[in-house]
């Protein structure tokens, strides 16, 4: 008999699975996608952008071409948007989103939401984007990625906790994280709408995804440090069900390795997943 601790918990824990690499990690989230989406096909789904998103906008990508993953349904709600980009702009997340992912499924675009860097009223169009989460009945499942300062979205450090959407400054640490994607660094907003820390914890499902060396120590921070808002992510430690997806590299400091390998290992929730490229033969 597996031991359940999920279960004694009533859910209410955050889990931690680390895969081999980076491309399993991606994979493995995006399956977990894909099995919430053919559950409920009418999913709101959480997007974030950033380098680590792209490789599971690829692996749904082809999980739409392939396996029929269907999103005609499905109503999406990014994170975050620059201030003062056009979503024309290809800089923008709108475009990053079209590029990476809206184009390639069937997703009506009408039903795929970021906030507009452009609005003339900026704190109404915050308020815009909470409403329109809320009338969407709230989000089923928010996708994270983290920042090297350890943000989420764009709540950079000392964000409240119950923080909601709003127009948030961004640090030197992002600045740099991001400028390299530019034409040149000045050419990068300094500021963006993002969700808030509040409005990410009210999303009834948190998948966080982190890889690469260079993020291992804010992982650890994240995950096992205390909860602070100098490091947004650490408030996912409140949330009742969070799941974070790494890869060895990122795992590298996290002192609770073992118990999380045990979990993975054992749980019946992760039966599915343990086989890393089952549903995929790999690039
Ligand atoms: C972007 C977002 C950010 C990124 C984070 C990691 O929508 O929400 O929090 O997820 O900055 O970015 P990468 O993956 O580029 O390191």
């Amino acid at each position: 008999m597996s031991l359940r601790v999920g279960s004694w918990l009533n859910g209410a824990v955050m889990e931690v699975i680390i895969q081999p690499s980076k491309e399993a990690a991606a994979l493995l989230v995006a399956r977990l996608i894909a099995r919430e989406l053919r559950a409920n096909p009418h999913l709101v789904l959480g997007l974030a952008t950033g380098n680590t998103m792209e490789s599971v906008y690829r692996h749904l990508v082809r999980l739409h071409q392939a396996e029929h993953l269907d999103f005609s349904l499905c109503r999406t709600f990014n994170l975050d948007e620059y201030v003062g980009l056009s979503s024309q702009d290809p800089h923008s997340y709108r475009s990053y989103m079209r590029r990476h992912l809206f184009v390639h499924v069937n997703i009506d675009p009408r039903n795929t939401h970021l906030p507009d860097g452009t609005a003339p009223d900026l704190e109404g169009e915050c308020r815009r984007y909470e409403a329109l989460i809320e009338r969407c009945g709230g989000i089923d499942l928010q996708l994270l990625g983290i920042g090297k300062g350890g943000h989420i979205g764009f709540n950079e450090p000392l964000s409240a906790l119950r923080s909601r959407t709003r127009v948030k400054a961004l640090t030197p640490t992002t600045l740099q994280q991001n400028a390299p994607l530019f034409a040149t660094p000045e050419a990068m907003p300094r500021r963006a709408i993002t969700m808030g820390v509040g409005t990410i914890l009210e999303c009834r499902r948190c998948v966080l995804l982190c890889t690469g060396d260079t993020k291992a120590g804010i992982l650890a921070r994240a995950v096992e440090g205390p909860i602070t808002s100098m490091v947004s992510a650490t408030a996912l430690q409140l949330h009742s069900r969070c799941t974070v997806v790494v890869d060895e590299e990122a795992a590298a400091e996290l002192l609770e390795k073992d118990y999380y390998r045990w979990i993975f290992a054992n749980e019946p929730e992760w039966q599915e997943f343990r086989s890393a490229t089952s549903g995929w033969n790999g690039e």
